[in-house]
């Protein structure tokens, strides 16, 4: 027997690519109405505008009827702080990597929402247990069961770029995550057209610490001069099949977060095979950070 998600009302924090994807995806295969909030109101407008686009392509390709787009928009509702995510079943975190912003604004959702809602975040590698461990309220410690309670809420939810297109979420169990916030967050994804893999809170979840090293020795064969940048991307999409080589594909996630979930990968094993490139390092301090500057690895127009 299939487990209830049980989330009737769901909020995401952050209009960017990811937050916007997962919206669409929500409101779309899961039919759950969305609360949806940025501090930046460009993110917003550009995250549904991009929403408005997909929905629209859909309907002239004929995989979606215009009553069908027109639903899903409707479950869309840009608010404008998460005090109006209070009525929240779950809500789903896609800001910027940085670890003591994602702590202060788990410890914001602890305090706003429901006490039964389940606090996901869309990190890629930071540590989903160092995330919990900031929910547990004022004057009570870990082990308490007000502790446990609050931090065995909190989950990784990890979905993938172009999230309406990639078919998987990666599920992250904290060492605290409880056993009912799993079930129902593994069956909110599939509810939303997704596979799941399950991994453990180590750097970068299993995704990440094998893609990681991949790309980077890409860069590195680049900088020694092995191959060209077209031919280290052709033998990946022609010798193995991949829909992109790894180049372009860091181009596609940005090198500013290659970077960063590199470095989160060596800091957290002092393991020397995720050392970050030297020329992964230069491209982002000269702000060539792929697709979303214009310039990475390839130009875009
Ligand atoms: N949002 C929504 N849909 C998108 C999209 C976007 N940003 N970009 C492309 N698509 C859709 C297109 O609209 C098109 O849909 P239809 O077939 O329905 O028309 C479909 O994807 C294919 O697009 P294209 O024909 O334009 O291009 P393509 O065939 O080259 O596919 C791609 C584009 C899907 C991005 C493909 O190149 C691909 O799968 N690349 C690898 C992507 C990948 O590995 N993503 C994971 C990155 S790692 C990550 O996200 C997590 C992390 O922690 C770093």
């Amino acid at each position: 027997m299939s487990i209830a998600h049980g989330i009737r009302l769901l909020g995401v924090l952050g209009a960017g690519q990811m937050g916007t994807g997962i919206a669409l995806v929500s409101a779309l295969r899961a039919k759950v109405p969305v609360l949806i909030h940025d501090r930046s109101q460009d993110q917003i407008s550009k995250g549904f505008s991009l929403i408005d686009k997909l929905l629209a392509k859909d309907v002239s390709k004929g995989r979606l009827q215009q009553s069908e787009a027109d639903e899903a928009r409707s479950r869309l509702r840009v608010v404008d702080s998460v005090d109006a995510m209070r009525d929240v079943d779950m809500v789903i975190e896609a800001v910027t990597e940085n670890l003591d912003l994602k702590r202060t604004l788990f410890r914001g959702f602890a305090e706003k929402l429901r006490p039964d809602a389940i606090l996901a975040t869309n990190t890629s590698s930071i540590s989903i247990t160092k995330i919990a461990a900031a929910v547990i309220p004022d004057g009570k410690t870990a082990a308490s069961e007000e502790g446990k309670a609050s931090s065995g809420r909190v989950v990784g939810l990890h979905f993938f770029n172009p999230v309406p297109v990639m078919k998987l979420v990666e599920l992250i169990s904290a060492v605290q995550t409880s056993k009912d916030t799993l079930d129902r967050a593994r069956a909110f994804a599939e509810a939303c057209g997704k596979e799941v893999a399950t991994s453990q809170d180590v750097p970068g979840f299993v995704s990440n610490a094998l893609l990681m090293p991949f790309i980077n020795e890409a860069i590195i064969c680049l900088e020694k001069g092995v191959a060209t940048r077209d031919d280290i991307d052709k033998t990946f999409r022609l010798g193995m099949n991949h829909p992109m080589g790894p180049l372009q594909l860091a181009d596609f996630i940005g090198l500013d977060t290659c970077l960063s979930i590199q470095q989160t990968l060596y800091n957290g094993t002092s393991d020397s095979k995720y050392r970050p490139s030297v020329l992964l390092e230069r491209m982002v301090d000269a702000e060539w950070l792929g697709r979303k500057s214009g310039k990475g690895f390839y130009e875009y127009k």
